[in-house]
């Protein structure tokens, strides 16, 4: 006799192994002559692939320092990825999706069909809107963001006991603001400052990057259980849902008789909605926004605020002349003031050179194959990426490209002619932190007006130190590709007097 629910667990294991090992064949089998990082065979791949999950950045040194700059192979747990040096980022750039495609590419890298809905990459009118109304509402959203931050500000980084210092976790921290912050104008006032639905949209857009590789490794048989098994753990789609379906009926109704006073994102979007899109299209599209938001930006200022933290004081106080002068002569917080900081807008672009929020670039589906010069082959239905970081350390473009130097723009901008280029938000072959070409980030003009007013806000108010004993920032982690600052790390905010 055997012992039934013991036999079946090991049945599935095996199932398991065997599936996951048919499907990384592929990556195995792979003889169009790219070579590829690591030892060689079946075990070579999947050690190399498990050790890129968590340190990517040595296994594409050593890709580099093997192959120089030919491209070569990453094995990965979801398949080799063909990672193409700086020479290929014109024909990739310049592709259309018949030929790399994008929206595969980020389907399968979210696991779009799990974690939110697969029909939003079909007519993706949220970049659309993203690009034209939300864009033109810039100037109209800066108020309201300033107030956000503002009193989220007080709420959170002023001390609750009368104490003029709180010391917080960095990341937590900034991504709750940065979700309220962004919501108050793609909801409005009402959700971006109810807990409950905060709570449930950090919760959606902080796991989706943990939980969709998880899927995405899992035999196919098993993905939509495992989706189930995660979200439930750490947060899936439901729960956000539950807030922005009412929502949307109730907006949906009102626009019918009337415009909103205040400029809203969920607005622009039910306005752009095809006559057969449902709600729960609507709600799902600006949950992708949400995360777009959320994920991306908190990083960036967690980035930001190590950085800053460690500037001499001088160094500080020229951003805060700087900050006040432009208040000053543009008489408060508009488009143009913001533009005029540009020691801040130079540390943001300097975090996204050296940090970014990935190893590489343009992440790609090859949906034709295409040959490369020397006669090698990438199959169709493979991956390829640009190598960031050969992008972005390129010491014949960057000085000193190792060194963090947050006023490496704002300097460059000072000679003459360059005062238009090197912006925050402007994407060129030496950076690439928000992609390249028709599917560069369409969000950026947004997070860059966030992101600048909340720095000069932080800065204003608040003295920033990391806490006592420790002087250098915090180091970054890595998982399966990605770059995260440490998400423990404390900072001080002292209330300027
Ligand atoms: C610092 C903040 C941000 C960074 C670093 C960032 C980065 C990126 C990157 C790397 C891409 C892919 C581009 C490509 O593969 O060529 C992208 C696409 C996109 N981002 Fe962002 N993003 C940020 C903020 C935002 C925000 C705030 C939103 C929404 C309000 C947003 C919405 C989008 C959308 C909709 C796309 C898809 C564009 C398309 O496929 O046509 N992003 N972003």
């Amino acid at each position: 006799m055997y012992d039934f629910p013991s036999y079946s667990i090991l049945a599935a294991l095996l199932a398991v192994i065997v599936l996951t090992y048919l499907r990384i064949l592929r990556g195995i089998s792979y003889t169009g002559g790219v070579p590829r990082v690591g030892p060689d065979g079946v075990l070579g791949y999947f050690l190399t692939a498990l050790h890129y999950t968590f340190d990517a950045e040595t296994i594409i040194l050593k890709g580099r320092a093997d192959f120089g700059n030919k491209p070569f192979v990453i094995p990965t747990l979801s398949g080799p990825v063909f990672l193409l040096g700086p020479e290929y980022l014109g024909v990739v750039r310049s592709s259309s999706d018949d030929v790399f495609n994008e929206p595969v590419a980020v389907s399968e890298d979210l696991q779009l069909p799990f974690t939110m809905d697969v029909h939003q990459m079909e007519n993706p009118y949220q970049a659309s809107v993203l690009r034209t109304d939300v864009n033109r509402a810039i100037p109209a959203f800066i108020p309201e963001i300033l107030e956000e931050s503002t009193l989220a500000m007080n709420e959170t980084l002023c001390s609750s006991s009368g104490d003029n210092s709180v010391t917080l976790p960095v990341f937590d921290t900034m991504t709750h603001l940065i979700a309220r912050i962004s919501n108050r104008v793609i909801f409005g006032i009402e959700l971006c400052r109810n807990p409950h639905f905060l709570h449930a949209i950090v919760r959606f857009a902080e796991t989706i990057t943990l939980i969709a590789p998880f899927i995405r490794w899992s035999p196919r048989i098993i993905q939509s259980p495992v989706y189930i098994t995660l979200s439930s753990l750490l947060g899936g789609k439901k729960e956000p849902l539950s807030f922005i379906v009412p929502y949307l009926k109730k907006l949906k109704k009102e626009l019918k008789s009337k415009a909103q006073d205040e400029p809203l994102i969920a607005e622009f979007l039910v306005r752009a909605a095809p006559p057969d899109e449902s709600i729960g299209g609507i709600a799902m599209r600006l949950m992708n926004i949400n995360f777009g938001s959320i994920h991306t930006s908190s990083i960036f200022i967690t980035q930001a605020l190590f950085e800053l933290a460690q500037l001499p004081q001088q160094e500080i106080d020229d951003i805060r002349e700087e900050v006040k002068a432009a208040l000053e002569s543009e008489g408060g917080w508009t488009k143009t003031a913001l533009l005029k900081f540009k020691k801040i807008d130079s540390a943001l672009r300097e975090v996204g050179r050296v940090y970014g929020l990935m190893h590489f670039a343009l992440p790609r589906v090859s949906m034709r194959g295409h040959d490369l010069p020397d006669g090698k082959r990438i199959p169709p239905g493979h991956r390829v990426a640009i190598d960031m970081k050969a992008v972005h350390f390129n010491p014949e473009i960057y000085i000193d490209p190792n060194r963090c130097d947050l006023f490496r723009f704002s300097k460059l901008r000072e000679l003459e002619g360059n005062d238009s280029k090197y912006g925050f938000a402007t994407v060129d072959s030496h950076y690439l932190p928000f992609g390249a070409g028709r599917h560069a980030c369409a969000g950026r003009f947004f997070a860059a007006m966030e992101l600048k007013i909340m720095l000069a806000h932080i800065l204003l108010k608040y003295d920033l130190s990391f806490p006592p004993g420790i002087s250098h920032r915090p180091a970054n982690m890595q998982f399966n590709g990605a770059i995260i600052p440490d998400t423990k790390a404390q900072m001080v905010f002292t209330v300027r007097v």
